[in-house]
């Protein structure tokens, strides 16, 4: 028996946790487990939605067991979860048809060409915010449908459910085929580009456009309310909330004003600002998002940079070029130069998300000579993130027309200390941490604690907020401007790089 918790899941692109929280918001106890990253073809990137599913099914007991705790213990479940990644699964078996296509894979590329071709984009955008890009859920739910035989036919038999992947878990967990109840929450509905982002309802046009059939579509729920209860892993505990996992983050950072920013490092790095209730048009490259809904209250909206590639690139950087063997080893060899030499790493990997939208655009490495040395490429590689956060605020700061103060920040890049002070020396404003830094369980968690009481408003969340640590910027603003010039220098390059 312990203190009552609140449980988190973060079903992260790379891994599944679970987080315990106690009352004052302190982490209580954690489990994790890795899921396979599946490349089938150049471009695509896929999961297996079952083996996500069993990997919840050992973090949340293992989680419980570090914490000498039961399910008795747990007053709610809140989950966080990577969006736009798509799964379509039968809802008699459970079974998917086939893997959950994410939100990396490139394979709708010239689908989505081709619908901006014919005049889609500015409809689209107008309905649901978003810009036509492979990024987002419904030109995967299309190619999905059109590719595997007699699937089509089947979803609109009613034989076919689609669902980010807190839907694919809501679903399982209060009871698969056995009466799983099959929602989504608003923030994740609105990165699929389905759902009209002034109404907050399925648009029957966006449907049409993207010809997805209107019957495998959740229903789409609030953030923060008792989706069901579970009937497999904590059997009886209720499922109080959802959030796509960069607006959970926002949520645990207590970001409730408008102007409130934070930035989440992870696979990638997400840069959202409270906008308040109603939806902001970007003129620079920007998303808006709905940042969360509580309850019957009205949402509130969030502009969002999204940038896809940055802890990964730390990861090719280990894996594919087996130049460190562990992440946290990026800091030790870019600490053995002072500067990168000259040299820049644009990890256009996925084409080029915020501001840029360039899906075209394909990684370069620039400045090389016979100078750079490992150390080079290192300090390379982490002030690739470093310059594209600084690209999405001078987006943000032309759109807001309010220069940002101070940036909070979360994620496992965080750790990194050499990263937030590049960050804070680029950006010229300082980097400021909390305690918790798992800001993404957290947010998950505060919003499924207060749809059951456990917390009692917004402002006590805010009580729970306490700085850890703090990056003033040092760089002479000289060498900033140098160095930024030469950063869009090397993005050109990147444009226009994959042949159609
Ligand atoms: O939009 C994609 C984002 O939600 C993925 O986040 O932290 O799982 O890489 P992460």
């Amino acid at each position: 028996m312990s203190d009552p918790v609140v449980a988190a899941i973060d079903q992260g692109t790379t891994s599944t946790r679970c987080i315990l929280f106690d009352q004052a918001g302190r982490l209580v106890s954690v489990a994790q487990h890795e899921h396979a990253q599946l490349h089938p073809l150049p471009g695509w990137a896929e999961h297996d939605a079952l083996e996500v599913w069993r990997n919840v099914q050992r973090v949340v007991p293992e989680a419980l067991a570090r914490a000498g705790a039961s399910a008795s213990d747990v007053v709610a479940l809140g989950i966080a979860n990577q969006r736009e990644t798509t799964v379509l699964w039968d809802p008699r078996t459970g079974r998917p048809y086939g893997h959950a296509v994410t939100w990396q894979d490139l394979r709708t590329a010239d689908l989505v060409e081709r619908l901006a071709a014919d005049g889609g984009r500015e409809r689209v955008r107008e309905l649901c915010g978003l810009p036509m890009a492979t990024y987002f859920s419904a030109p995967r739910v299309r190619w999905l449908l059109d590719a595997t035989p007699g699937l089509r036919a089947r979803a609109e038999a009613g034989e076919v459910l689609f669902g980010t992947m807190e839907s694919w878990l809501v679903w399982n967990l209060t009871g698969g085929p056995d009466g799983g109840v099959h929602v989504t929450d608003v923030t994740n509905a609105s990165r699929t580009m389905l759902m009209d982002l002034h109404t907050l309802s399925w648009s029957p046009e966006l449907c049409d456009v993207f010809d997805v059939p209107m019957a495998v579509l959740p229903e789409i729920r609030s953030s923060s309310e008792v989706y069901g209860e579970m009937r497999r892993v904590l059997p009886g505990v209720r499922i109080a909330a959802a959030l796509g996992d960069q607006q959970a983050a926002l949520f645990g950072q207590t970001c409730f004003s408008p102007g409130e920013a934070k930035c989440t490092y992870g696979t990638g790095s997400f840069v959202l600002l409270n906008t308040g209730r109603a939806p902001v048009t970007s003129r620079h490259g920007l998303i808006p998002t709905v940042a969360y809904r509580i309850g019957d209250q009205p949402a509130v909206y969030a502009l969002e940079g999204a940038i896809a590639v940055t802890g990964s690139l730390v990861q090719w950087f280990r894996d594919n070029l087996g130049m460190i063997s562990s992440a946290p080893e990026i800091e030790t060899l870019a600490t053995t130069v002072d500067d990168n030499g000259g040299c820049y790493i644009v990890p256009a990997f996925s084409g080029l998300f915020a501001p840029w939208w360039r899906a075209e655009a394909r990684g370069v490495v620039v400045g090389l000579t016979s100078y750079i040395t490992r150390g080079h490429l290192a300090r390379a590689v982490l002030e690739a993130t470093a310059w594209q956060t600084r690209d999405v605020v001078d987006a943000m700061d032309a759109d807001s027309g309010v220069a940002l103060r101070a940036m909070k920040v979360d994620g496992g890049m965080t750790s990194n200390n050499l990263l937030m002070q590049t960050v804070a020396d680029v950006l010229g404003v300082p980097v400021v941490r909390p305690m918790v830094s798992e800001t993404v369980s957290l947010g998950a968690a505060y919003a499924a604690g207060l749809a059951v009481g456990y917390w009692p408003d917004l402002e006590g969340l805010r009580r729970n907020w306490h700085r850890a640590a703090e990056w003033q910027p040092s760089m002479p603003e000289a060498r900033r401007r140098r160095e930024h010039e030469d950063w869009k220098r090397a993005v050109e390059h990147s444009f226009g790089w994959a042949r159609s």
